[in-house]
């Protein structure tokens, strides 16, 4: 929407530049936040000339200076996209303490902090579309998980809340249950392991960044503000639950 300003955190890889780019392509203002992978940050913001900032979202300080900084840059933020994510697989009997709090702090813990940071603003000026990425596999459960599925889970249920809380403000907060799509993070699982999964995936192939983005700017969308609480698979068949 011409002029509305989008924040994706993760937004310099995979899903979340897929979401950054297709969202300036509709027209948004948008800004990229990354932790600490200097160097495809600086490729994407050449790449697309999309603003990139550097925070931690497992931070709520780091992340409210953050949200600063990206306002003080675009003007308020009417669209936040929590994209950033991380995966320490284990099975649970070989997960330490370390495993499991690392990914709830970054995955679940930085879409509060996030969150956080966005909703006063939101509420005051009576509009905002949060899209917070989960996981087929918050959904269905994977073997090795049991962090990962647990916050992506958990994303589901602080979505559904934080969307009966803004719906009297003009604020939707919906989630994108992404199946197994060709990013760094999938590619970072064991081939065997890979080529197992993708028996499993009717369509046969991995899903593509751009084919999460889609359903990022459908959401985002002013249109599209009777849609909230929702969670939209988008798995090529992997989970119909
Ligand atoms: N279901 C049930 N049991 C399984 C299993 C499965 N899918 N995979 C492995 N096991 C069992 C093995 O049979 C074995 O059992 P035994 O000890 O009784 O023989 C046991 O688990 C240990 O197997 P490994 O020796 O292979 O275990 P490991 O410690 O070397 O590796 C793992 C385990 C790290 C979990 C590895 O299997 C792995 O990386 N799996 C992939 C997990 C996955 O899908 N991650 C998704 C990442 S991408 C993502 O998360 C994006 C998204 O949102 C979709």
């Amino acid at each position: 929407m011409a002029g509305r300003v989008a924040l994706v955190t993760g937004g310099t890889s995979g899903i979340g530049a897929a979401s950054a780019e297709a969202l300036l392509a509709a027209g948004y203002r948008v800004a990229a936040n990354f932790g600490a992978n200097e160097a495809a940050a600086r490729a994407f913001l050449g790449r697309t000339g999309i603003p990139v900032f550097s925070w931690d979202v497992a931070d709520g300080a780091a992340c409210i200076a953050g949200v600063e900084a990206v306002e003080k840059a675009l003007g308020p933020i009417d669209v936040l996209v929590n994209n950033a994510g991380i995966t320490r697989d284990a099975m649970l009997h070989k997960m330490d303490a370390g495993q499991w709090k690392q990914v709830m702090d970054v995955n679940l813990g930085g879409c509060f902090n996030m969150c956080r940071a966005v909703i006063e603003g939101m509420r005051a000026r009576r509009f905002g579309r949060v899209i917070n990425i989960s996981s087929v596999n918050g959904l269905s459960g994977q073997a090795g998980q049991t962090n990962y599925a647990a916050s992506k889970a958990g994303i589901i249920g602080f979505t559904k809340s934080l969307a009966l809380e803004g719906a009297s403000r003009n604020i939707t907060a919906n989630v994108i249950a992404p199946g197994y799509i060709d990013t760094p993070m999938v590619a970072a699982v064991p081939a065997a392991v890979m080529d197992d999964i993708l028996k499993t995936v009717p369509a046969g192939r991995l899903g593509r960044p751009e084919e999460i983005a889609r359903a990022v700017v459908f959401l985002a969308a002013d249109e599209a503000g009777f849609i909230t609480g929702i969670t939209l698979s988008v798995n090529g068949g992997k989970y119909l639950g």
